[in-house]
């Protein structure tokens, strides 16, 4: 199949085969460079003529040619583009380019390299101006990084185009992550036993509908804020499995979590929250549970650097390193409100995940 075949919505791949997109957005340059190839159409040229010239590219886009040839040596180095013969360097605007092997294997998860790349370029700032205070005054740092004006929880209540607008902007960023990370999460742990499962915190309902078309006999439940319900009905109007999900708005009247599920889950949601509100969102969890129900919990764990340093890609992710969990600390939380044969398995992905499973 060529890589133009693929549907870029529907090709999840085998559940680790995405982690490919993370060696073109190791660096800075590569990675930035590679967002203009998109933005310029540079990628979709090269997807659609397998071989071609620089030149045939400048005068077919009309781009600048000093810009071009600079941009294509960006590209070449982060080995995005190769040229068809083995010259060390692209000689003159009439050698035959492509795109590297390895490129084409990876931009078949274009979706995530896209919001991969988006994501790092809107707070790599947050990390240029501001490492000092994330590393030394967390509070200065969360007043002033964007990576929280991105994520505006506040934001998802009051129904306006610009509410909608900003929601749906970081939900791009999450349901892309989601989609394939649910994939592991699917592969590590088996669903076939439940039937009414809740995702608190279920935000665009990515995570219940990769988990719904693989298990037809679950019907799911989403939880979030109002706006975000919104968005995530339409994002998955359209899909065989949307008669199976539901979405439930928080409405802060009534805490009480919605009851009579045989699992419930959270993914990538209880680090958005200090020690004693992730509490109290186990304890509710806890109300909600059937009796001989699961309580599952996905997300990434605390993380160091070790021998290797953090890419370019990741620094989104490590933005937020202050609040994830060991799993014991989870463990301990889980067994003090009364849940019982608590289970930690560790799922490795861009980061180390913990997959933590425990029964009322
Ligand atoms: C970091 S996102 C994770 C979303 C999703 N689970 C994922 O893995 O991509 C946290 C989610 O929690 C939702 N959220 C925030 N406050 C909430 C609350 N009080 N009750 C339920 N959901 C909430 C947000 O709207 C968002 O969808």
């Amino acid at each position: 199949m060529s890589i133009r075949e693929v549907r870029w919505d529907q090709h999840v791949g085998k559940e680790r085969d995405y982690l490919c997109v993370d060696a073109f957005i190791a660096d800075m340059v590569g990675a930035r460079a590679l967002s203009t190839a998109f933005e310029t159409g540079v990628i979709d040229y090269m997807i659609a003529h397998a071989v071609c010239t620089s030149e045939a590219m400048l005068v077919d886009l009309q781009l600048d040619r000093r810009g071009l040839q600079l941009l294509l040596g960006m590209l070449r180095a982060n080995h995005v583009v190769e040229s068809t013969c083995n010259h060390a360097v692209m000689a003159d605007e009439s050698d035959e380019i492509q795109l590297s092997a390895s490129f084409k294997a990876a931009v078949v998860f274009r979706d995530l390299m896209e919001a991969k790349l988006y994501f790092a370029n809107l707070v790599a700032p947050d990390f240029l101006h501001l490492l000092t205070a994330l590393l030394m005054e967390p509070a200065k740092f969360s007043e002033q990084a964007r990576i929280f004006k991105l994520f505006s929880y506040q934001r998802a209540f009051e129904p306006t185009a610009e509410n909608y607008e900003q929601t749906a902007r970081w939900m791009r960023i999450t349901t892309a992550l989601t989609k394939y990370e649910a994939q592991a999460c699917i592969a590590a742990f088996d669903f076939s036993p439940y039937r009414r499962m809740l995702d608190i915190g279920g935000n665009s309902g990515e995570f219940v509908l990769r988990i719904c078309r693989k298990h037809r006999e679950l019907r799911a439940a989403v939880y979030d804020l109002p706006l975000v319900c919104d968005i995530g009905a339409k994002h998955v109007a359209e899909e065989q499995e949307a008669a199976r999900i539901q979405f439930i708005k928080r409405d802060p009247a009534q805490l009480a979590l919605p009851r009579s599920y045989d699992l419930i889950t959270f993914k990538s949601m209880l680090h958005d929250w200090p020690d004693a509100e992730m509490g109290d969102f186990l304890h509710r969890a806890y109300d909600a549970l059937d009796v001989g129900g699961t309580l599952m919990i996905f997300e990434r764990a605390e993380a160091s650097v070790k021998d290797i340093q953090i890419a370019y890609g990741q620094l989104p992710l490590m933005l937020f390193f202050r609040s994830y969990r060991t799993p014991q600390a989870y463990q301990a939380q889980l067994e003090a409100i009364g849940f019982h044969s608590v289970a930690v398995a560790e799922v490795q992905l861009d980061m180390s995940f913990i997959l933590i499973t425990a029964i009322k």
